[in-house]
């Protein structure tokens, strides 16, 4: 039989998400008064675990205070000594990190661990089984796209960060009869642009599931404007690409960013209509979590912790139709839950009218698209130098 818990550490891992605190405070508070376990905190991620290891003594009194605060107290990384690297165009894994890790856990004593992370951080959970670590995984993504659960906490805030951002942005654009382009997270799923689109009242979505052309962007646009709507509102979704094309991102950072800005250059262009854009970034990640996400994160650090209680490792706890359960970590590592094109709101908000920029341009406003088609002509002839 396997030895009994005594001794936990609980590390977050990966970017930071509103409600990491409140996983924190809960898995302290429920190993601490229902189990009577001690926890030991261990700093920026699995990193913290190796020589000389990062750690601190977690006792109720520790975590006061800190359900509402954004961040993690603990500190994470996303680019550490444990990630794959491509060898050969196959993702391996160096394992001296993982043996000094378990070896280090064996010195302080440690039981288990709980790993708060995304499905990077669960593969690596998953991975350190390999090594004789036991461990419980909570899912964390503000992106919300961790296969096999409903929903992961830091979506909420995001999304109403997003959406305040969308109702801002219509005021502004109104007034001055603009296009307002807003550029959200989201790498390879459009759901923080999905449901803030349609919280927030946009005209059209695009999202990395549903490649768009920029002509149907701009053809709505441009029909909005013949419906007399002068103004328009686009969330974008960083990973979105157009058909044929591929995500964009930043030459100075090497990181995913650009979209925006290009689909506001191209619809000016087009419409001749002023166009802006706003790239709400970290905005989304930083600052409280909202209630929903404060429950969600404290059901899943208990969650968590009974798990351990209950001998059931190598499980990440997720939501599933309002329930807490579990699934296998290797289940969920390296999988992303994307929007499924035929979801119900991608129906919904289409049949509200919100373009997806992948529509038929045969299905839109035939005076838009001569107005269009003008524009076209006359930018041609400026550029032509045969007409000087
Ligand atoms: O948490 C996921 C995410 O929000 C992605 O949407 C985004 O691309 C990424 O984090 C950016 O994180 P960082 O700037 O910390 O690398």
């Amino acid at each position: 039989m396997a030895a009994p818990i005594r001794r936990i550490g609980m590390l977050t891992s990966g970017g930071d998400a509103p409600g990491l605190n409140a996983v924190i405070r809960a898995v302290v508070k429920t190993a601490e008064i229902e189990y009577g376990w001690k926890v030991i905190g261990i700093e920026d991620g699995f990193e913290g675990l190796l020589t000389p290891p990062h750690i601190r003594n977690m006792g109720v009194e520790d975590v006061r205070g800190i359900l509402s605060r954004g961040g993690t107290i603990l500190g994470t990384t996303n680019k550490g000594h444990f990630r794959t690297i491509d060898v050969g165009g196959r993702p391996q894994r160096d394992p001296a990190p993982y043996k000094e890790l378990a070896q280090n856990m064996r010195r302080m004593g440690l039981d288990a661990l709980v790993i708060i992370g995304g499905e990077g951080s669960q593969g690596i959970a998953s991975e350190l089984a390999k090594f004789g670590v036991r461990a419980v995984g909570v899912p964390k993504t503000i992106d919300n796209d961790l296969y096999g659960s409903d929903r992961t906490f830091g979506f909420d805030t995001a999304l109403t960060v997003a959406t305040e951002a969308l109702d801002r942005l219509h005021t502004t654009a109104a007034s001055h009869d603009r296009v307002m382009v807003l550029e959200v997270m989201g790498r390879d799923a459009g759901w923080i642009a999905l449901h803030s689109g349609l919280g927030g009242g946009a005209d059209i979505i695009l999202i990395p599931e549903i490649p768009f052309s920029i002509e149907a962007v701009a053809s709505k646009v441009m029909s909005r404007d013949f419906q007399g709507s002068n103004f328009s509102i686009i969330v974008c979704a960083e990973g979105a690409l157009e058909k044929g094309g591929q995500q964009i991102y930043q030459s100075s950072t090497g990181t995913l960013g650009g979209i925006g800005s290009y689909v506001a250059t191209e619809v000016a262009r087009r419409t001749g209509k002023d166009s802006r854009v706003v790239v709400l970034g970290h905005l989304q990640r930083g600052g409280e979590p909202t209630p929903y996400d404060r429950i969600l994160a404290t059901r899943f650090g208990a969650a968590a912790v009974r798990e351990l209680a209950e001998g059931r490792y190598g499980e990440v706890v997720v939501l599933r139709g309002g329930i807490i359960t579990t699934i296998p970590m290797a289940e969920c590592a390296g999988k992303v839950k994307t929007v499924p094109i035929d979801d119900e709101m991608v129906r919904t908000a289409r049949g509200l009218g919100i373009s997806f920029g992948d529509e038929d341009l045969t299905e839109m406003l035939p005076e838009a698209l001569a107005e269009l088609e003008a524009i076209a002509n006359d930018l041609q002839a400026d550029d032509d130098p045969s007409e000087d």
